[in-house]
């Protein structure tokens, strides 16, 4: 840290949490939380909760949550640092002077200068496309229909032929060499010294969701080759986790992703109005682009070009998508190439129609494999509604198998009765483990039902954990009532235990708690957003399924409540008294383990 643990709590403590979010979102009160609409994703009923108790926000449709100081930095787009300056601002705290180690300056400076550096790049690259050297540049994206407006829009630039002046521009600044090397943008050669990676080409900037250049892509402007050059990958630039266009995307407010597959796809499409289209960066659709889009929609439209290897592209994409939870249509294009294309010659209206015809995933796979075989042939007729059958059994829900069965058999010609009988027959084949009999029978999305099944105690006890760890910020009496059953170290996973940690640990030495400053306690977003669900469960609702109580069932009572947190309790020390059991080799800690199991039968907590 850079400021003193001590300034960094006084501000948060004078800036309420509710009152800053409050300036940026409209929230109702609800019970004891605040409730909004989630200005993180794209949602028609609030779910974003706000808690004045806890001074924490927490979102049941997304996930996201934090403290005062991760909202200030995920809604303003700002660092920690800058976080601080606000909020202590917004309350009048001086803050002092920031002393930090050359080892921690290091370790700010190089992704904040590599930052500076991207930005400070897209600004020359922007300048230099509407500067003297840029006209050919101009007339080019001009000539490809774009407008001013959207290259403005998207930060495009040229990058001129000298080949030499972003690298002098970026010194004359006050970078150094051993920070312009790893910023991918230039190449450093023994004879002929530095210079830069990209020359006379059109420059894409790609961002993050946050819109933050970390990386380009740049376009030469005649048939030369390669057609486009991307930055490579840096600390910044992660190219599995980022899609271009996704800052515009999640605030398109639609009801779904469209994904294409070019830079100049993305463009054109939200030239004609489609905003909330996205392209992966030159690389096979991965599950982190999936899982970051499953973020903001759960419908998906893949629009690769219509020809073999855009095919290819989509075949691979579906079972990724799946895979995250999305459903996914397919949209012909034909007999145009790409969508930049399409609207070029039909207009956003014959797009707008394609969308609304664009087949499902199912349907679009079936026509594909349907293409490797003669269907007037019957033998090859045979196979094919044999692949077919093997097919079904990719759904893992019965429900779900039978309708598509029904779909199939229909459309084939065939008798339900006879593809039902194949389809249970090549699920009995997997089922006795015959799986080498069929080729490849055991497909990903059975696979990946059977892990399921194994995480899914310790999916269990991590629930009780978060429920428990909520319900005790809430009511900090159970802590006391607790203390001889629970402790931090029944918490294993690292972060639950820190987490956990730390509040008994606020809770003996102040006799109360704050989770708020537990957050800042961890680095990465992602570990924040988890600790932030941690305390933000919705104890309420989950307590009552627990119970099997209806939801419309009047207030829990005492004894109920007592049930619930006996459960719970049972729960999280059983999975901790088996985990110590598999993991320890020492006699003493085994006898404990023994003691500790007796004890719990006997446990009763009273509240
Ligand atoms: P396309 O060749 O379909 O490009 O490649 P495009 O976006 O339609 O480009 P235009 O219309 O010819 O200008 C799709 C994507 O694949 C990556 C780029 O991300 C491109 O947008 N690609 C393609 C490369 O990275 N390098 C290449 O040489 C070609
Ligand atoms: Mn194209």
């Amino acid at each position: 840290m850079y400021y003193s643990q001590e300034i960094i709590e006084e501000v948060m403590q004078k800036n309420d949490i509710v009152d800053v979010i409050s300036q940026r979102v409209r929230l109702k009160k609800n019970g004891s939380n605040h409730m909004g609409l989630c200005p993180f994703h794209n949602e028609k009923s609030p779910s974003f909760s706000v808690s004045r108790t806890k001074q924490m926000y927490h979102c049941f449709g997304c996930g996201v949550g934090g403290n005062v100081y991760t909202f200030v930095m995920e809604y303003e787009n700002y660092s920690f640092v800058e976080a601080l300056k606000l909020l202590a601002d917004r309350v009048g705290v001086t803050l002092p002077e920031a002393e930090y180690t050359p080892e921690q300056k290091r370790q700010l400076n190089t992704k904040q200068q590599l930052l500076e550096i991207n930005k400070k790049a897209a600004i020359f690259y922007y300048s230099q496309l509407f500067g003297p050297s840029g006209a050919n540049a101009l007339g080019y994206l001009k000539g490809r229909q774009l407008s001013e407006e959207v290259i403005k829009r998207f930060g495009l630039g040229y990058s001129d032929i000298s080949g030499k002046n972003l690298y002098k521009y970026l010194r004359n600044e006050g970078y150094s060499d051993e920070i312009l090397k790893i910023s991918g943008l230039f190449t450093f050669d023994e004879k002929k010294g530095a210079y830069d990676k990209f020359w006379n080409r059109v420059m894409f900037p790609i961002m993050d969701v946050n819109s933050k250049v970390i990386g380009f892509g740049g376009r030469v402007m005649s048939d030369a080759k390669p057609k486009y050059l991307n930055s490579p990958e840096t600390i910044l630039f992660d190219k599995s986790r980022n899609l271009f266009g996704m800052n515009i995307a999640r605030t398109s407010r639609s009801k779904n992703i469209i994904i294409c597959e070019g830079y100049m796809d993305v463009i054109s499409l939200h030239q004609a109005g489609f905003n909330n289209a996205v392209a992966s960066l030159g690389t096979a659709l991965t599950g982190l682009q999936a899982a970051l889009i499953k973020r903001y929609t759960e419908d998906v439209i893949l629009c690769y070009d219509s020809d073999e290897a855009g095919t290819k592209a989509a075949m691979r994409a579906i079972p990724i998508l799946k895979e995250a939870g999305l459903t996914t249509r397919v949209i012909d294009l034909r007999p145009y190439k790409d969508p930049d294309e399409f609207i070029k010659e039909l207009g956003r209206e014959e797009f707008e129609k394609r969308l609304d015809n664009a087949r499902t995933s199912f349907n679009f796979e079936m026509e594909i494999i349907e293409k490797n075989y003669d269907l007037q042939d019957p033998e090859s007729k045979t196979k094919f509604i044999n692949d077919m059958a093997k097919k079904m059994l990719e759904f893992g829900q019965e429900v779900e198998r039978n309708v598509y069965a029904q779909a199939v058999a229909q459309k084939y010609g065939i008798a339900i009765k006879d593809f039902q009988g194949l389809v249970n027959h090549y699920g009995a084949i997997m089922m006795s483990g015959g799986k080498n009999s069929i080729d490849n029978i055991e497909t990903n999305s059975v696979k990946h039902n059977k892990k399921k099944e194994k995480v899914s105690t310790e999916d269990a006890v991590k629930k009780s954990q978060r429920l428990l760890l909520t319900w005790m910020v809430d009511d900090t009496s159970l802590m006391h009532k607790l203390k001889e059953f629970i402790t931090p170290k029944d918490f294993k996973d690292v972060i639950y235990n820190k987490a956990a940690h730390m509040l008994f640990e606020q809770y003996e030495t102040e006799g109360k708690v704050f989770p708020a400053s537990i957050i800042n306690a961890f680095e990465l977003k992602e570990e924040q957003t988890m600790v932030a669900a941690l305390f933000n469960t919705d104890l309420e609702s989950e307590l009552r399924v627990m119970l099997g109580l209806d939801t419309d069932d009047e207030i829990m009572n005492s004894l109920q409540k007592e049930r619930a947190i006996n459960q719970i309790v049972k729960r999280i020390k059983t999975y901790s008294i088996e985990y110590d059991l598999r993991t320890c080799g020492d006699i003493m800690m085994i006898q404990e383990c023994y003691k500790n199991k007796a004890k719990l039968e006997k446990m009763h907590i009273s509240l």
